[in-house]
């Protein structure tokens, strides 16, 4: 390894339309290099994703052999992949971290995606100093969540999954909902709204932050939300899942 090497890691944002790689300035939260972006393959399978996740560790130039950190969309426990909701079945109670990290050359650290948000936000954004009890959600494809208290992640919250209406709250406030159901910006956030005020009346939660793509629009629906809690946009946007899976990758191995 480099000089400066111990102080990055190279994190990976598996998701449902991308997978996104950069390395990381662990101390920072900057990305040392450009964002690495392909299309997720489809299918996705293991196999399909082990091969996009090795070609970024090449295209980025992250040593043969070096740990990386990687964001997934699924529970994950203890290195098993326990839910497959955006992503292929083929994941389902897979050995999903001994798999990549055979696939690709490379041990593979992994962790849900929203709970890489929340890693990076806790670090560098506005969970940062953060007491009491914040819930992230990264609204896109899929709805996931992170929840902290007084700074301590209690990984796996599923609160994209709660039932709602005749199935689960991602079917009608995901952004992929939002566009198959053709919602316009103000229906579609008064159904987050609805959401919200589920998600306080259940945690009493001191602050909600919005991650996912939308969340970079959220000037333009901010007017109706009102769910008791304060709301605010994440920060990092776009990189928090692959600055939060290199900051977990490294948490792991230190
Ligand atoms: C998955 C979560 C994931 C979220 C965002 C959901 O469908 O169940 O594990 O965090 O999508 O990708």
């Amino acid at each position: 390894m480099g000089k400066n090497e111990q102080n990055q890691m190279l994190g990976i944002d598996v998701g449902a339309t991308g997978i996104k790689g950069a390395i990381i300035n662990l101390h920072t939260g900057q990305l040392v290099t450009d964002r690495i972006r392909f299309d997720t393959p489809k299918p996705a399978t293991p196999e399909a994703v082990a091969r996009v996740i090795k070609e970024i560790a090449k295209e980025a130039g992250w040593p043969a052999g070096a740990p990386i950190g990687c964001g997934f969309p699924s529970v994950v426990v203890r290195g098993k992949t326990l839910s497959a909701a955006n992503i292929d079945q083929a994941w389902l109670n897979l050995k999903a971290q001994k798999f990549l990290s055979t696939h690709t050359g490379h041990p593979v650290i992994l962790v849900n995606d929203a709970d890489a948000a929340g890693i990076a936000a806790l670090r560098f954004g506005h969970v940062k100093n953060q007491t009491g009890t914040v819930v992230l959600l990264t609204i896109g494809t899929g709805i996931g969540s992170a929840l902290f208290v007084d700074g301590k992640l209690v990984p796996n919250t599923e609160f994209g999954h709660m039932p709602y209406k005749r199935s689960i709250v991602e079917d009608y406030v995901s952004n992929r909902a939002r566009k198959d159901r053709k919602l316009s910006m103000p229906e579609w956030a008064k159904q987050l709204n609805v959401y919200l005020k589920h998600i306080d009346r259940m945690l009493t939660p001191d602050l909600i932050v919005l991650g996912g793509g939308i969340s970079k629009r959220f000037a333009t629906y901010e007017k109706y939300l009102n769910p008791g809690t304060p709301v605010v946009p994440a920060k990092l946007l776009n990189n928090a899942g692959l600055i939060g899976a290199a900051l977990h990758a490294q948490s792991v191995l230190t």
